[in-house]
């Protein structure tokens, strides 16, 4: 059988005990700690600066140190200090994981790994970002800032993946109904929550745009698509009028053979080379950053969308198959990746992914806020991902082979609903006419 979800390619290349990444891992740390206890005990500091009453904050000292990127906060409003949420780290957090299999009743087995063997360490972290903390998830707090909305996550099954985190956070405060016939694995899910009349949707869009998967002369699928890069996906455009909110993300589908169409006419492929048919291999980039644009383009352009409508969009998650790919590779790890490992193991194409995606969303951004209509954001989570090697079903999946693709529940992903809740309650830059 083919595999359904792609990938049958190495993709995370992280160099087991390497004696010299460890060395140096050691000394980076060893250094920092150095530096921290230099400067967070000296007592001699304490007495000369005495107005300095920091003793609670070593936290968001140390974590100074191990940022890469400098986030100068902007005061926006006096209660209002932004943060980038997105530059930080995994901090143990031995208060979590927030929900259980037990607490989740609609919790998929698949990604229940809590049951299959796995345990619960790779919940027990969660995410620090540099400049400020992020709230954890208040399910209250969520529901009544949707109230009587609709919300949309439009992609594949890791836009799924999201929405089952969001199920679980949210069934510890209310109670869920499905409206459709549900199994777990359904393309199109509808949930409605009467408590606050807030409905979910997922709706699956594996590319955003347009896609027929080609088939043999027998009719079997072949596992490549025909993409229609200038052509959104009428399953999720003929929704966008009815939502409040709308989570779009896509990535890991466009990681295998595809063909690129642009009005209707056959303009290149990618993963391609050496086939059949004389087209140029476009590249990923290229795939990517044209399905985002058109539907960035469409949202933005979108005349019967409500005005207030709130785009989001979740940057790639990162696979992490290890000594293999799909069919053979593994995930065993038992922590997250430091840094250091992440820069030298992901795949240079996830990061890629990442910045077109970022890219076209800041382009969409200036054009819809200069019109003052709805609001678009990044979920930036690519980095935050690409360190959580641990946070897979990996040999605990229901399946054959590891699943280094999706996340576990609870576990890592929960993180993308902490960002979502501290996005949607971030205040406008300025107010809708
Ligand atoms: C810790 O950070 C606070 C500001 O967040 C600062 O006032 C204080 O001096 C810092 N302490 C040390 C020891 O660096
Ligand atoms: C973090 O480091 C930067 C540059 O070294 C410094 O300007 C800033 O004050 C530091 N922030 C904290 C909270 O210690
Ligand atoms: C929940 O997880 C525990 C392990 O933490 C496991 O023993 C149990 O079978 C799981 N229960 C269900 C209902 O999946
Ligand atoms: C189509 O099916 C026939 C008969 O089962 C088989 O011999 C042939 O190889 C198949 N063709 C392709 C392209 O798979
Ligand atoms: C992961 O699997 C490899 C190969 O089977 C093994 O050598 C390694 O010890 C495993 N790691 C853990 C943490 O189980």
């Amino acid at each position: 059988m083919k595999a359904s979800i792609n990938d049958p390619i190495m993709e995370f290349k992280v160099l087991r005990n390497s004696p010299c990444s460890v060395l140096f891992l050691v000394l980076v740390v060893s250094s920092l700690s150095l530096l921290f206890i230099l400067l967070s005990s000296n007592p001699s500091a304490t007495i000369i600066e005495p107005k300095q009453q920091s003793i609670g904050n070593t936290d968001q000292n140390s974590s100074n140190f191990s940022s890469s990127i400098a986030q100068p906060p902007i005061d926006e409003d006096e209660d209002e200090v932004e943060c980038d949420l997105f530059a930080g780290r995994w901090v143990r957090d031995a208060a979590r994981p927030v929900y259980t299999n037990s607490t989740c009743t609609m919790m998929p087995s698949a990604r229940n790994c809590a049951a299959h063997g796995k345990g619960m360490q790779h919940a027990l972290w969660r995410w620090k970002p540099d400049g400020c903390e992020l709230q954890r998830f208040d399910p209250v707090d969520f529901l009544s800032t949707v109230r009587g909305k609709k919300m949309a996550f439009v992609g594949d099954s890791l836009a799924r993946n999201q929405m089952e985190s969001l199920l679980c956070l949210l069934s510890q405060a209310a109670t869920a109904t499905p409206e459709d016939a549900y199994n777990g694995y359904s393309k199109f899910q509808t949930w409605h929550y009467p408590s606050h009349d807030f409905t979910l949707l997922f709706i699956w869009a594996e590319f955003l745009v347009e896609a027929k998967e080609r088939t043999d002369a027998n009719g079997t699928g072949t596992d490549a698509f025909d993409l229609h890069l200038d052509r959104v996906s009428p399953v999720w455009a003929e929704k966008l009028p009815e939502l409040h909110y709308l989570i779009i993300s896509a990535g890991n589908w466009f990681i295998r053979k595809n063909y690129l169409y642009d009005d209707g006419n056959l303009i290149g492929c990618v993963l391609c080379n050496n086939n059949d048919e004389d087209v140029k291999d476009l590249g990923l980039g290229y795939a990517v950053r044209r399905a985002f644009r058109t539907s960035l383009e469409h949202i933005s352009r979108c005349r019967d969308c409500d005005d207030n409508l709130v785009t989001l969009l979740r940057t790639f998650s990162s696979n992490h198959f290890e000594d293999g790919g799909w069919f053979d590779g593994r995930c065993n790890r038992t922590e997250p990746l430091s840094e250091v490992e992440v820069r030298s193991a992901a795949p240079q194409r996830h990061w890629d992914f990442r910045t077109v995606q970022v890219e076209e969303m800041g382009r969409m951004k200036e054009g819809s806020e200069r019109e003052g209509k709805g609001r678009m954001e990044v979920l930036d989570v690519t980095k935050a991902m690409m360190l959580r090697a641990d946070g897979h079903p990996g040999a605990s999946s229901l399946a054959t082979r590891s699943d280094c693709l999706h996340w576990c529940l609870p576990g890592p992903v929960d993180m993308w609903n902490d960002v979502l809740l501290a996005t949607l309650k971030k205040k406008r830059k300025r107010p809708l006419l």
